[in-house]
Order: structure tokens, then C-alpha cells, then sequence
């Protein structure tokens, strides 16, 4: 007999530790598209996709059948040992996708970390410089590199330091809470320029391998930088020989309706990190840069056993498929469009919602206590995911204060799955507002 969901729950707590976290009790059984059933026949409309990982939602059918194709084929040889095409079709289809019109190259990995990881490497190596410059509010994952790199103390870094060297911290450009008490446009994205000024004061230029950002801070609550932001720190960084590097491990893979998020921006990366959608739910990612960059460290210097698993490699040339030739980007456009009216409707009626922000489908909104002081409402945050998911809907919350939520969709959602998702969001926050 299948067991239910309060004796998995049993299982999970005495069995798995309390650190590898869980935002619902859901145990799943099945997941299709945009829908989740758990264990005891219960339906969830899901838009936290996994965190992310599920842009072409849960088991596409093209993503399934190439995966299966491939297990019937070979499961793993490992790409340092026997090579296969999947491999390095892949790597040339993201070389063409990637910005720039310059030589490019790119390596796999299994995490968003690892591609982080990897990329810093690279960086180092090709500059033979130490030092990191990355931002207040990152999340660049968790082992000890990129949780060095990632912000937030809690949950992420507490008492498990020390952390790594070399790494420094500017403020990001977080318009709604202007780290200098400043304005846009009246600003003038001064936030970008302070990096000349921290090279002064924390970290030579000369001495700096890159500055790694995401184009939009995932969890750090979907901050969205003003376009100027991105032109003028690349500018910057090609002045003193620093690598750019874009951390797209959440916004990639067609979450803001474009295949990078940094292309909306208009500015071509020296290296840039992909993982969650990119596999549709295996486990792989990519560090695609600048051929120059890339090419520097020594044969054996990269790699991994699982790097560029052929099973992963072959879901993610499905899902560029189903990205470019189904028109889900297209879909992702028009739902970032729809998404983006209803939170905005929302914002008029009801004074919790204190921003609205994001790119094409990759929304959210900072909910604060009062509009004038800004005042985290992280209670209510909490309050409000916990509300949806009483009601079908899974979703996620983000940012500093645990105070932004966030919407992840995969593409293939109906319309009326949307339409209900956003009513269960819309009651659920009415009644919140009405305390
Ligand atoms: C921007 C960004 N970078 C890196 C990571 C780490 O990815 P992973 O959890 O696959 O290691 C994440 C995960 O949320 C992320 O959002």
C-alpha cells in the first residue's frame, strides 16, 4: 500500500535532516505541466516550478522521450573518458544563443553552484587575478565558494564560516531601497559608477578577476536593475580587463521571455552561468564564455564525473526545442504581459503591495506594512504563500526580508490555470489586507 502523506512526513523527519528545507508538507506522486498531484490525490497549481527549474513544465513530453531515448541508448560514460554528441551539440547551440559576437565556448556542470564555481575559476585563470566583486542581495548558491559570494546571512551562511578569501560586496541597484538614498532616473545609475569608487576604497581594479551579478537577483527578491545598470558596469569592467560575469542560473532558460535575461539589457557577457530550466528538471548546467576565457585553464583543470550527463544533455537540447520551435517564449511574453496586469490591478487595491517588478513572466511583488516607511511585511508574505497553498496554489516567497512574492510559472500553464492561480493569489491577499 502507497503511504500517505502523515507517514512520509514521519519518515522525512526522523530520517532527513532539518536543513535541506521544505517550503510545503506536499509529498507529489505526479506532475504534468503546471499541475502537481500529491500522494493522496490532491491537486496543486504550481508556480514556484520546482525554483525555477520547470520554464517547459513538469515532464514535457519531448524532455520525457529524449530522455528515455537516451537511458535505452547509455546512461553515463563520462565526457572525460568516452565523448558523445549531445555534449558538444549543446555546447555549440548555447555558443550561438549567448550574446556577443565573438568566439565562444562552453563546459558543463550538474548545479547553479557549480557553474558559479566554475566560472570564477576560469576568470582567475585567465587574469591571474584573486579578488571577486560581487553584490549585496547575490545568491549564488551553496557550497563554500558561492555561499561566500551569496549575501543573506540567514539561512545560508550562519555558522558556517569562515568563508572564502578575496571575495568583496558592492550594493546593487535596488531602486524601491536605494542603497544611496537616491532616485531613479534622477540617479543617474550612480550605483554602477560607485564600482570605480570601491576600487579606490576595498579592492584594486588591478587586482580583481571579475564581477559576477545576476541580471535580475532571483532570491534575493526579483530585483530588477534599470537598463542603464548593466551597459555601464560592463563598460567599467572592459576598462581595467575584469570579467563580467551573469549569473542566468534562475533567469535563464526563457524566464523573462527572452533566452537570457541579460539580453534585454543589450550587453554581451564574458562568461555566463545557466543551470535550473536548462535540463527541464535534470540536473545540469553551463558556463558559457568568452573563447579567450574560457580556453586558458589547462587540459584537466575542469570537469566532473556527472558533468554533462548525456541524459541531461539530451532533455536540454529538447527544451531548446520546445522554446524555439513550440513558440514557448513567445507564450512566456504574453504571460508576462497578463501577469503583469494582474499584479498591477492587485497593486491599486490593495496598499500591501509596495512594488511591482521583474521582466516578462519573471514577476513579483514586495509587500510592505505601510507604502510610506517601506516596512517589510514578511509576516504576511508568509501568511500569503501559506494561504495559497491551503488552496491549490504552490508559490514562492524571496528577498532579504522574505517579504517579495514571486512567480515562476512553467509556459505550458493554461490560461485557466493562470487565471485560477491569480484568483487564489488575489482572495488570499484580500484577505490578508483585511486582517
Ligand atoms: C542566480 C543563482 N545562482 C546560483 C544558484 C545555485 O544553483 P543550485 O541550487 O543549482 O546550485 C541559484 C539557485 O537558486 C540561483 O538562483
Amino acid at each position: 500500500m502507497a503511504k500517505g502523506m502523515q507517514e512520509l512526513m514521519q519518515l522525512r523527519q526522523k530520517h532527513v535532516p532539518p536543513g535541506p528545507f521544505n517550503t510545503t508538507q506536499a509529498f507529489i506522486k505526479e506532475a504534468r505541466g503546471a499541475l502537481m498531484i500529491d500522494v493522496e490525490g490532491r491537486e496543486y497549481i504550481d508556480i514556484a516550478g520546482g525554483i525555477g527549474v520547470n520554464n517547459v513544465g513538469h515532464s514535457h513530453p519531448r524532455v520525457v522521450e529524449a530522455i528515455k531515448k537516451q537511458a535505452d541508448q547509455f546512461i553515463h560514460t563520462c565526457f572525460h573518458v568516452a565523448m558523445y554528441e549531445s555534449y558538444v551539440t549543446l555546447a555549440a547551440k548555447l555558443n550561438d544563443l549567448a550574446p556577443g559576437d565573438f568566439a565562444k565556448m562552453t563546459m558543463f556542470a550538474n548545479s547553479g553552484a557549480e557553474a558559479v564555481e566554475n566560472a570564477v575559476k576560469v576568470a582567475r585563470y585567465a587574469t591571474g587575478r584573486p579578488a571577486i566583486i560581487c553584490f549585496d542581495n547575490a545568491f549564488h548558491g551553496r557550497t563554500l565558494l558561492t555561499m561566500s559570494l551569496t549575501s543573506k546571512n540567514m539561512p545560508y551562511k550562519k555558522g558556517f564560516g569562515p568563508f572564502a578569501p578575496e571575495i568583496y560586496r558592492m550594493p546593487y541597484a535596488y531602486c524601491y531601497r536605494c542603497p544611496f538614498g537616491l532616485t531613479y532616473p534622477k540617479c543617474q545609475v550612480a550605483c554602477a559608477d560607485y564600482l570605480e569608487h570601491f576600487f579606490i576604497n576595498y579592492v584594486s581594479a588591478e587586482s580583481t578577476a571579475a564581477v559576477i551579478a545576476e541580471p535580475i537577483q532571483g532570491e534575493g527578491g526579483f530585483i530588477t536593475p534599470p537598463p542603464e545598470y548593466f551597459p555601464k558596469l560592463q563598460k567599467i569592467c572592459d576598462k581595467y580587463g575584469i570579467a563580467l560575469i551573469i549569473d542566468e542560473v534562475q533567469s535563464g532558460a526563457g524566464r523573462t521571455g527572452k533566452f537570457l535575461a541579460i539580453e534585454h539589457a543589450g550587453i554581451a557577457p564574458d562568461i555566463i552561468t545557466m543551470a535550473k530550466s536548462l535540463a527541464g528538471g535534470m540536473p545540469l548546467s553551463a558556463v558559457t564564455g568568452r573563447a579567450e576565457l574560457m580556453g586558458k585553464p589547462h587540459v584537466g583543470g575542469l570537469g566532473g564525473t556527472y558533468s554533462g550527463n548525456p541524459l541531461s544533455c539530451q532533455a536540454a537540447l529538447a527544451v531548446l526545442d520546445v522554446l524555439f520551435e513550440d513558440g514557448l517564449l513567445k507564450r512566456a511574453e504574453t504571460l508576462g504581459q497578463t501577469v503583469r496586469a494582474r499584479f498591477d490591478a492587485m497593486a491599486e487595491k490593495y496598499a500591501l503591495i509596495g512594488e511591482v517588478r521583474g521582466l516578462g513572466p519573471m514577476l513579483a511583488m514586495e509587500l510592505v506594512t505601510d507604502r510610506e516607511t517601506r516596512e517589510p511585511a514578511t509576516q504576511q508574505a508568509k501568511d500569503l504563500v501559506s494561504r495559497c497553498f491551503d488552496k491549490g496554489l504552490i508559490l514562492l516567497s524571496c528577498g532579504n526580508y522574505g517579504n517579495v512574492i514571486r512567480t515562476l510559472m512553467p509556459f505550458v500553464i493554461t490560461d485557466e490555470q493562470m487565471e485560477k492561480a491569480m484568483a487564489i493569489l488575489e482572495e488570499s491577499l484580500a484577505e490578508i489586507d483585511r486582517g
